[in-house]
């Protein structure tokens, strides 16, 4: 029987680059982090891992459905083309009252073009593919596509950017506490859902920029001249 922790953060996908690295981050920041996988014992293993960078971190491995079912604010961190099949596995998982998260960026590699560029989705971005797919009463935020996956797991440094957090006032607001546990990262009001296709096609933008100034750890955005 699985239990639902009102603090708890799940993160689909976790075993990846950018999933881990925001599990470290809330793990450090003290969150109850579930972390979910299609393998469980794949999501053990970064349950593991996450653990032995951040002493105390309650952290716990699951397959997705299971990790859906034990968080009320739950991030997709899987592939963009991999984002409608793993909505739709979830339908029965997830309950009226949860944050979705969507984070995925439709870069042209889903269909076998480069990271640099974005395909269009019919829904106008991949946030709103998701808010399609959710089922009744799941807000859907969207937040995390201009934040580097290995900036978020040099836990030692700061990630030292903005992140835009789109979608309903209310489950918005929850999202942009949870960016504040992240050291030097700012939340920044992106008003409705809509709003996510300029933000995920800056992601295709940052891309670019990595390579002609040869930054592998990864470049995020500042704006300048918001009221503190
Ligand atoms: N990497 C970055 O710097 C970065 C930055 C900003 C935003 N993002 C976004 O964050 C998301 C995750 O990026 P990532 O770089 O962490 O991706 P990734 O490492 O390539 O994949 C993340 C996880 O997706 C799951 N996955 C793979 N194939 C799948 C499938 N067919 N069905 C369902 N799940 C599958 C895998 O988990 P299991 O095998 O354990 O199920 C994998 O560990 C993407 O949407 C990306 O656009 C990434």
């Amino acid at each position: 029987m699985s239990t639902l922790d009102s603090n708890a953060i799940a993160i689909l996908g976790g075993t990846g680059d950018q999933g881990l690295g925001l599990a470290l981050r809330f793990a450090a920041a003290g969150r109850p982090v579930r972390i979910g996988s299609r393998k469980e014992e794949r999501a053990l293993a970064a349950a593991e891992e996450v653990r032995g960078k951040v002493r105390g971190a309650d952290v716990t491995g699951h397959e997705n459905a299971e990790a859906t079912r034990r968080a009320e604010i739950v991030i997709l961190s899987v592939p963009f083309e991999h984002t409608a099949p793993t909505v739709k596995g979830l339908t029965a998982a997830l309950a009226p009252g949860q944050i979705l998260v969507s984070m995925g960026v439709p870069l042209a590699t889903a269909i076998g073009d480069g990271p640099v560029r974005t395909v269009g989705v019919w829904q106008g971005s991949c946030a709103e593919l998701v808010a399609s797919l959710a089922p009744d009463g799941v807000h859907t935020v969207s937040a995390f596509q201009n934040v580097p996956a290995h900036r978020l797991q040099d836990l030692p440094h700061a990630v030292e950017c903005d992140v835009i957090v789109s979608g309903d006032k209310a489950p918005r607001e929850r999202v942009m506490e949870l960016c504040k546990l992240i050291p030097s990262v700012r939340a920044v009001n992106g008003g409705p859902l809509a709003n996510a296709r300029y933000v995920e096609a800056w992601t295709a933008l940052l891309i670019g920029l990595t390579v002609r100034y040869k930054v592998p750890e990864g470049m995020g955005f500042r704006l300048t001249g918001l009221p503190e």
